[in-house]
């Protein structure tokens, strides 16, 4: 058998801290800390904690050359074994199993052109299972009042600067109608009204602004570049539009891929669970969000654009900036139909693409928005200090 270290592997020497009883009675700071090394690789679920052997032998093998296991003889079998089964080494002929299952994600994320450092930070900032509106209430910091308190004041909202000349005040000219009064009227909605069902021309109408080519260029057979209202890195446009339907009139409640060409609703294998609770798990707990009448998740397909930018440290940054723009063209487009709109990353990616079928190394959920008719009544708090949206409520 030969074997090599796998593709991206980042060491941590991590401290842990317990809680020590004994310690703290005979007067310490009742606190035991020790040190471990800890492995990161992007191909694998989980961190994996490491002994000493296990950290040497990884720094002793090349990720790209196969090494013969009997040249590794000085090591012990058990150091090599553990390394095989917890993904960190990759044997040239894996058959069968969990190593076979990392052996086939080391060569995927290889072929994916990711640059190593993103492919680390895409796999370490997704999420499962959490419910991040409780815990930003269970901290106290749902609530400006909760965040000054807790955290203090935060860095000025703007920095003092300048000092070299007189300052140059500049004319106002916004007007009170047309594209200013568009911009000044988009507001994060986080009151959905749960009984008013979106028409699906309004949804249409959406998808068609947001997420539809509205032109291409076919540069070869098997090459094409598509034009959309947002700009995109490299015109790649590499993310797309997977729909939670919750409701919407003459649209079944389901899951759905938005064809970006063709304009219409691909649907998708029925979820096990109900929607509701699965819309609600997508955007980690944030009830406001979770009853809109449709959810989008912006997922972007990383090789689209790393076929460009080839483990280019800026590629990841400008598939971030994709998503922004494209939520911020949904919010607009939203807007502008009279219907409120949101944008969230605090979502459980992983939950996303187990529901969805992705593979986070191919196409990773970045983003959740969604829009629909907002409810008569605010519960949930919006930010509109002008009251352009909630004029009765106007500070
Ligand atoms: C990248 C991004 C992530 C956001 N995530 C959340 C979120 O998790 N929960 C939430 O309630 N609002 C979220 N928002 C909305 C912001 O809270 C909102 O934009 C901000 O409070 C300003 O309000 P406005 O959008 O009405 O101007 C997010 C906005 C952006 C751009």
């Amino acid at each position: 058998m030969r074997v090599r270290r796998c593709a991206v592997l980042y060491l941590e020497p991590r401290e842990r801290v317990e809680f020590d009883l004994a310690g703290l009675l005979s007067g310490g700071s009742g606190a035991r800390r020790s040190r471990e090394w800890v492995a990161h690789a992007p191909h694998l679920e989980q961190p994996v904690a490491l002994g000493t052997a296990e950290r040497d032998l990884l720094a002793e093998l090349s990720p790209e050359t196969w090494t013969p296991e009997e040249t590794l003889a000085g090591w012990s079998e058990g150091t090599l074994d553990a390394l095989l089964d917890a993904g960190l080494v990759i044997a040239e002929t894996a058959a069968e199993g969990q190593r076979r299952i990392h052996a086939q994600r080391d060569v995927r994320l290889r072929a994916g052109h990711w640059w190593a450092p993103a492919a680390m930070l895409h796999r370490a900032a997704r999420w499962s299972g959490q419910d991040a509106a409780a815990a930003t209430e269970a901290a106290g910091l749902s609530t400006a009042v909760g965040l000054r308190e807790n955290l203090g004041p935060p860095p000025p909202a703007v920095p003092a600067r300048g000092g070299h000349g007189p300052r140059l005040a500049l004319a106002r000219t916004i007007e009170p109608e047309g594209f200013d009064a568009l911009l000044r009227r988009r507001t994060t909605c986080r009151n959905f009204d749960p009984r008013r069902a979106l028409p699906q021309e309004s949804l249409a109408r959406m998808l068609e602004r947001v997420f539809a080519a509205h032109g291409s260029w076919q540069a070869d057979e098997d090459t094409v570049f598509l034009k959309k209202g947002s700009p995109s890195g490299g015109g790649l446009h590499p993310t797309g539009a997977y729909l939670l339907v919750q409701r919407v009139e003459g649209v079944a409640p389901g899951l759905y891929h938005y064809h970006p060409l063709d304009h219409a609703l691909e649907p998708l294998a029925v979820p096990a669970e109900p929607l509701d609770g699965l819309a609600a798990r997508m955007v980690a707990g944030q009830h406001w969000f979770a009853n809109a009448p449709l959810l989008v998740v912006m997922a972007t397909r990383f090789a689209r654009c790393f076929w460009k930018y080839r483990q280019h440290p800026k590629a990841y940054r400008a598939v971030v900036m994709d998503a922004g723009h494209l939520s911020q063209t949904l919010y607009l487009a939203a807007t502008d139909l009279g219907l409120g709109a949101f944008v969230t990353c605090a979502i459980n990616e992983a939950d996303i693409e187990q529901a969805f079928g992705l593979d986070p190394l191919e196409e990773g959920a970045m983003a959740v928005c969604g829009f629909g008719w907002r409810a008569e009544e605010m519960r949930n708090a919006e930010f509109d200090p002008g009251g352009r949206v909630w004029p009765r409520q106007a500070v």
